[in-house]
């Protein structure tokens, strides 16, 4: 009895593990009930369907290509045989417009939904069931009851086809892509200063000039130096009318409406190329070879009225191209500058009775929004069109953080979510350390998969203007389709559940065992991916003087494995189980090993310090800023010291003296104190002047004991940190108070010359 009662148990657990693993459909279905037995696909299937119905017919098209693609079966039609796979669009409540169900048993499949939508979605999950690749075999699905219907209805991928041009092959494939992890909005960015990318009959200009720039791709995108006149442009293309129309095809098959991005009034200096009368300063140029903006002009001129006529014809030829509903029409990152100095832009600012440039982007946006509804469609641009106020019906994408998403929700206006972190998939996910490189930032699987749309302001009532979310693929370092691959996989399909699937249902340990049959697949189809993020986060926590560690992975069931005595982590070293507590300065490093395997690139690494001053408080004269304020308050005291990272552990200060007073609670015998400093060209941050040395017994009358004085150029661009110290002859004191002087303006030749300059400084040393 009590045998068998182990094997009934043994049989059980097996019986669920296979079950789980033979489901592993991203993103998650609503609703999955799995059932004993298989269905078998071979010559003896065929497909049951009303014929008749063209939507329906061009689905079932779609499996039974994608069947004899796998497989080489040809699956016959209408011919009742002993199994059959049947199709029906027909009225089923609360799975929506997009929603199917799908009951496979071992003689039938049975796929039922509302609209040809839910229809392609049960084939995807069937696809997702089967070989990614030809197996010339027969094909076996488990038999299983699935009830299923997205959470979103603006799942959405962005694809920046102008600072580097993709093949149409390559939207193809971008979109085949999309469409596996039932992903519905391709946003196609056509338009931006570096090629104009599509076709217009009215303006061919735009594509014979517009879309060529000068070959730099040698150089990194931001040390590109200019066009010349009469440089040779060679690099770029175009999209023909023809192949638009037919990728609108290809993605309206597999149930993607591509929304075309058209930009406007700023980032086209690939347009005024090509008609140099559409800006302010009518002056000639060629197209942006990279990020060097210097006197080119990338606005549209806001007070020349052929500019609007130009820009009707043209988006009269987008909307015959894109049945989308919405049309984007950009609005971001406007340098109001040659509108200030521009005669007729300030004409129509007095005309139109405007108060500001600002006013002047919303009039020229609402001249357009009413061209597009007067079309039947509606508006969509980045959230920069909330300045200066919203055309009345428009939708905003809110990227500057979720911000502009609020505000336009609170307005009562439809938003679709995409802030920079974490939908931005030109940020590196696991690096910068064995990535390519990237534009900067960071967005692992992880906070992708964490990422909740709704932002916690809405109240029930303006949550419903929130239509969905989308991740933005800019492309100024992205270059081929490995890369593209590489930048969106496997990113794309935490977006995917995170859109899809139930709020409640999600499960980070599920999503990852699911997500290994999609890496199977991508390593059969060849496509490039990220394995995971590796990296480990030390995270210091300083309780009652006492300085603690905690280690932690991304990676589900990771061990990691650490070192105290600067060596590298091996397989060998100690493996973390517990906070480790510091108690002598040291450097900790660690790893993450999986199958007896180091993982991390490179291993993590914090340096710890233990002085006279630990755990004490700090008072500042003029505060920090609120974005650097690392663990708090006492970050100057914890034992940490900062590292090249500059969001983690540094205090930041913009334009003030960093003027800190550390009290150490009784009176000290010290000899010398240090502060580390940070200078970060790139992020406008400076070495102090100088810093001063001060002790007190009192906190009233102070000596100083020392000046350091900064002997770095402020011109070196490699992030350096520096120590600034005073030693001096035994003394008593119970305040310890410094000045750094911040260089108060970024320095001549730097692109924030005459800006204020931020001081970073960490650790406060006291031995
Ligand atoms: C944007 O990233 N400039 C919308
Ligand atoms: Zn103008």
């Amino acid at each position: 009895m009590k045998k068998l009662f182990l094997i009934t148990l043994l049989f059980l657990i097996n019986h669920t593990i296979f079950s789980q693993e033979s489901i592993a459909i991203i993103p998650k279905p609503v609703s999955v009930v799995m059932h004993n037995g298989n269905f078998v696909i071979d010559a003896k299937t065929s497909i049951l369907y009303d014929f008749h119905n063209k939507e329906l017919s061009n689905a079932v098209q779609f499996f039974s290509s994608s069947i004899k693609e796998i497989s080489g079966i040809e699956l016959r039609k209408n011919l009742h045989q002993e199994k059959s796979v049947n199709f029906q669009i027909k009225q089923i409540p609360n799975i929506g417009k997009e929603g199917y169900q799908l009951q496979i048993t071992p003689t039938s499949i049975t796929i039922t939904a509302n609209s040809k939508a839910g229809i392609v979605y049960a084939v995807q999950s069937i696809l997702q069931l089967l070989p990614g690749v030809r197996t010339n075999a027969i094909l076996k699905l488990p038999c299983v009851t699935i009830e299923d219907y997205p959470r979103f209805e603006w799942r959405g991928m962005h694809l920046d086809v102008s600072r580097h041009f993709f093949s149409p092959e390559i939207i193809k494939e971008y979109i085949n892509l999309m469409a596996r992890y039932k992903m519905n909005v391709f946003h196609w960015h056509l338009v931006d200063d570096q090629g104009w990318r599509i076709e217009i009959k009215k303006y061919p200009k735009l594509t014979s000039v517009g879309a060529w720039r000068v070959d730099y791709t040698n150089l990194v995108w931001g040390n590109r130096p200019q066009a010349k006149p009469n440089d040779d442009a060679t690099y770029g293309g175009y999209y023909t009318q023809y192949q638009i129309k037919e990728i609108v095809a290809y993605a309206a098959e597999r149930n993607i409406t591509i929304v075309p991005e058209i930009e406007m009034p700023g980032h086209v200096a690939s347009a005024i190329a090509a008609y140099p009368e559409l800006s302010c300063s009518q002056k000639f140029q060629l197209p942006l070879t990279g990020g060097n903006y210097t006197n080119i002009s990338s606005n549209y001129c806001a007070g020349n009225d052929s500019v609007f006529t130009f820009l009707q014809n043209v988006l009269t030829e987008v909307m015959q191209l894109f049945p989308s509903k919405y049309i984007h029409v950009g609005g971001d990152e406007v340098d109001k500058t040659p509108w200030k100095n521009c005669v007729k832009c300030q004409n129509r600012i007095k005309q139109e009775g405007l108060k500001n440039e600002e006013e002047l982007q919303s009039y020229f946006m609402k001249i357009i929004e009413k061209f597009i509804i007067s079309k039947n469609r509606k508006m969509i641009g980045w959230d920069e069109i909330l300045e200066g106020g919203l055309a009345p019906e428009a939708t905003v994408m809110s990227w500057r953080g979720e911000a502009g998403g609020i505000e336009a929700a609170k307005q009562k206006h439809n938003v679709v979510m995409t802030p920079g972190t974490p939908c931005y998939f030109d940020h590196y996910q696991t690096g910068p350390e064995g990535e390519p490189l990237a534009i900067g930032g960071m967005n692992t699987l992880k906070t992708v998969y964490d990422y909740e749309p709704i932002p916690k302001e809405l109240n029930d009532e303006n949550k419903k203007y929130v239509l969905g979310a989308q991740a933005n693929l800019w492309t100024e370092f992205v270059t081929t389709a490995e890369h593209v691959e590489y930048m969106v996989l496997p990113r794309m399909l935490a977006l995917s559940e995170v859109l899809w699937s139930k709020k409640d249902a999600k499960d980070w340990i599920d999503f990852n065992k699911r997500l290994q049959p999609s890496f199977k697949y991508f390593d059969e189809k060849g496509f490039h991916y990220s394995k995971g993020n590796f990296n480990v986060e030390i995270k210091p926590t300083s309780i009652n003087n006492k300085l603690s560690v905690t280690l932690t992975s991304e990676i589900p069931n990771a061990i990691i494995v650490y070192t105290t005595n600067g060596t590298e982590p091996n397989t060998l070293s100690n493996v973390y189980t517990n906070p480790i507590e510091i108690n002598a300065s040291l450097t900790l490093k660690a790893a993450v090993v999986v199958n007896n395997k180091v993982m991390s690139v490179k291993p993590a690494e914090q340096k710890f310090v233990i002085h006279k001053a630990i755990g004490k408080n700090v008072t500042y004269q003029y505060s920090i800023s609120k974005y650097y304020m690392a663990n708090g308050n006492n970050s100057l005291t914890d034992g940490v010291t900062g590292t090249f990272a500059v969001n983690k552990y540094w205090h930041g200060i913009n334009e003030k003296d960093l003027i800190a007073t550390i009290d150490l609670a009784e009176i000290k015998s010290i000899t010398n104190i240090s502060i580390n400093c940070l200078q970060k060209y790139a992020d406008w941050i400076f070495l102090p002047t100088s810093v001063q040395f001060e002790i007190s017994t009192d906190g009233i009358n102070y000596t100083t004991v020392g000046k350091d004085v900064n002997n770095i150029s402020t011109s070196i661009k490699e992030p350096t940190i520096k120590t600034f110290s005073a030693t001096f002859n035994q003394a008593n004191a119970r305040y310890i108070r410094f000045s750094a002087y911040n260089l108060k303006e970024c320095p001549k030749g730097h692109p924030g010359e005459g800006k204020p300059a931020w001081l970073f400084a960490d650790e406060i040393i006291v031995n």
